[in-house]
């Protein structure tokens, strides 16, 4: 009697169990291998599908009110939503009032107001905008930031595409 031989006689009794754990043990790693693509490709789609969406938030706003606003103090920024894009408001010392987009045309890093330097300044790669104007003055930055028109009202500022 051979060793391979089992009670029911036959000469590869664990065949059907044998067969049987094969197929488990490929749906389970089929089961992990579709996990681990999912958690590799969803953060990838969202990467890829967020400049999309972006697009699509900052389309579909026209105009943004920023109550109380129009008591931001001279020489002080507000930063604000323009959709799913940061905006800020900057009101000028001299009394004037500027909105630009907050994004940087780099490589979309958010800005920031130094009106002690009288810049506007991305710390990603040094990046430098005219606080008045928008338009790129020194560093990696290939365009101005994009300008939005003020209305001070009495009780809130209106910041809407120009
Ligand atoms: S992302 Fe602003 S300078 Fe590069």
């Amino acid at each position: 009697m051979s060793k391979s031989k089992t009670n029911n006689g036959n000469a590869f009794p664990d065949d059907n169990e044998s067969l049987a754990r094969r197929s488990f043990v490929r749906l389970a790693l089929g089961g992990v291998g579709l996990c681990y693509a999912g958690a590799l490709g969803y953060p990838v789609y969202r990467y890829l599908a967020s400049p999309v969406e972006m697009a699509a938030g900052l389309a579909a706003v026209t105009e943004v009110s920023l109550n109380d606003a129009q008591k931001l103090p001279q020489g002080s920024v507000l930063m604000f939503k323009f959709g799913s894009h940061p905006g800020m408001l900057i009101h000028h010392r001299d009394d004037t009032w500027v909105a630009l987009d907050a994004v940087c045309t780099h490589l979309g890093c958010t800005v920031q107001y130094e009106p002690a330097n009288n810049r506007i300044f991305c710390a990603c790669h040094g990046g430098t905008y005219d606080p008045r104007t928008g338009a790129n003055v020194s560093g990696p930055p290939p365009r101005p930031l994009k300008r939005y028109v003020v209305k001070v009202l009495e009780t809130s500022v209106l910041v809407s595409r120009a």
